[in-house]
């Protein structure tokens, strides 16, 4: 039988039928609210599900992720950042034949047209790397755009297929612009992560040098970024997806939201947080920064709007983090100072009552940077992760049935009034 809730407007009582879910919450299901003459207000979307869907699961107080079903924490020690793109995309893990299938697709598409290059020449070395990668990947909507029909799902597989392929080699020709180096092509003889590496620190007609464990970490963290449930990037791609809109263009819609500190750019907002607190000498007057409600200073990398015991990715990025600095024998001062903040952070009331841990934010910086990678790099290696997930939801709403997203509102303006011309007023 299925449960309702019942609520009481101006003596009229109505009822809302609760559907249920697999995992996790149900949910009242209040589409028929508006024919009551009323709205659900939830600013910040704290107690809304914007859709259903069958990819990603989160259980925040039991610090669970589930991509497909399968748990993060076995997918980052047994799986690749391709096979997840495939787990993510068709909804099953592939065949042995399946996978190397899909890997020669990808790696058919990786290489960027040398026209579409001259589409760097408008940015200087200066220019943030998101900014960059937010126009090629728009950009690429003019190479496919006419006779993309997003309702067929072969078009859409198409388009799913070029987004994988290409953001390792767009994300590393942001890099090479910043440094004025030549582009590098991607090399048919290296796995996902060695390409995107060897596109970033190769050199043009050279043979590539990638160390084949900084590799194994990057893939690791690509596996860790790949999706996670509806948040605020993906719930962008979802909202310009169901305008129509050209699968490329929603795409960077979703990397122009990541960008903001608050969501993917808090890793490179927590290596700038780092390095002004410099060592741990200043980590109190920093923590005590944190908790004034009158300084809008918070603790980058911190806190999660659904995770509320522990972000299970940040404790495998915790563990890539002291492979790599293992492996290239570094003493990063920033990693003693970020231990002694996650060591307060379990310690002191203000974070325990607000249940603010580390997220997959905190350590990806210092990681990132233990590679070789730019500050200001981070975001665009949390765009290149994050890339099969926003198509899958992309393709999950293309692929059933879906109402333009329009949201209303609570209106606190001015009632009707008259127009006054500007010499009464
Ligand atoms: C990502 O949604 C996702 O899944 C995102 C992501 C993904 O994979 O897509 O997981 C990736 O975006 C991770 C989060 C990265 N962002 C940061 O690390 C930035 C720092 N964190 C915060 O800005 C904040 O924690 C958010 C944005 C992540 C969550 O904000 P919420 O859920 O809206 O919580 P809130 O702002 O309502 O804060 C609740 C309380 C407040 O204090 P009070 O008003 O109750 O006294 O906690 C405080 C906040 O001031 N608080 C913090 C804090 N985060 C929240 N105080 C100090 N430092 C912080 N980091």
């Amino acid at each position: 039988m299925t449960q309702k809730v019942q609520i009481t407007i101006d003596g009229k009582t109505v009822d809302l039928p609760v559907l249920e879910a697999n995992e996790g919450l149900n949910v009242v299901d209040v589409r028929g609210l508006i024919g009551e003459g009323i709205f659900t207000y939830d600013p910040g979307f704290l107690s809304t599900a914007s859709c259903d869907s069958s990819v990603t699961y989160i259980d925040g107080d039991a610090g669970i992720l589930l991509y497909r079903g399968y748990p993060i924490e076995q997918l980052a020690a047994n799986s690749s950042h391709l096979e997840v793109c495939y787990l993510l995309l068709n909804g099953e893990l592939p065949t042995k034949s399946e996978l190397d299938d899909f890997e020669k697709e990808i790696r058919s598409r990786m290489d960027v047209d040398e026209h579409f290059q001259v589409i760097f020449d408008g940015f200087t070395e200066d220019s943030h790397p998101m900014s960059m990668i937010c126009a090629a990947v728009a950009g690429l909507a003019s190479l496919y755009h006419d006779g993309l029909d997003i309702y067929d799902a072969d078009h859409r597989r198409e388009a799913a297929l070029n987004l994988i392929a290409k953001i390792p080699t767009l994300a590393a020709m942001t890099y090479k612009k910043s440094l004025g180096e030549a582009f590098v092509k991607p090399d048919p003889s290296l796995n996902y992560a060695e390409n995107f590496l060897n596109m970033c620190f190769g050199t043009k007609n050279k043979a590539p040098n990638v160390s084949p464990t900084l590799a194994r970490a990057m893939d690791r963290i690509f596996i860790l970024h790949a999706d996670h449930e509806q948040n605020a990037s993906t719930s962008t791609v979802r909202l310009a997806g169901s305008t129509e809109a050209n699968p490329y263009a929603a795409m960077a819609a979703g990397i122009a939201a990541l960008w903001g500190p608050s969501h993917g750019g808090a890793n490179e907002a927590v290596l700038d947080m780092l390095n002004e607190i410099g060592d741990e000498s200043r980590i109190e007057e920093y923590v005590a920064k944190a908790k004034d409600p009158d300084d809008s200073f918070r603790l980058m990398g911190f806190g999660h709007r659904v995770y509320k015991n522990f972000d299970p990715r940040a404790t495998v990025m915790q563990e890539s983090c002291h492979a790599v600095l293992d492996e290239l024998g570094l003493k990063d001062p920033l990693l003693k100072v970020a231990k002694q903040l996650e060591t307060i952070a379990r310690e002191q009331d203000y974070f325990i009552q607000r249940r603010l841990y580390p997220n997959v934010d905190f350590y990806s910086g210092i990681t990132f940077k233990a590679i070789g990678i730019p500050v200001k790099m981070f975001t665009v290696l949390f765009t290149l992760g994050r890339m099969p997930g926003w198509i899958t939801h992309w393709n999950e709403m293309l692929s059933g049935g879906f109402k333009i997203g329009r949201p209303r509102q609570l209106y606190l303006g001015p009632s009707a009034r008259d127009y006054t011309d500007i010499n009464q007023r």
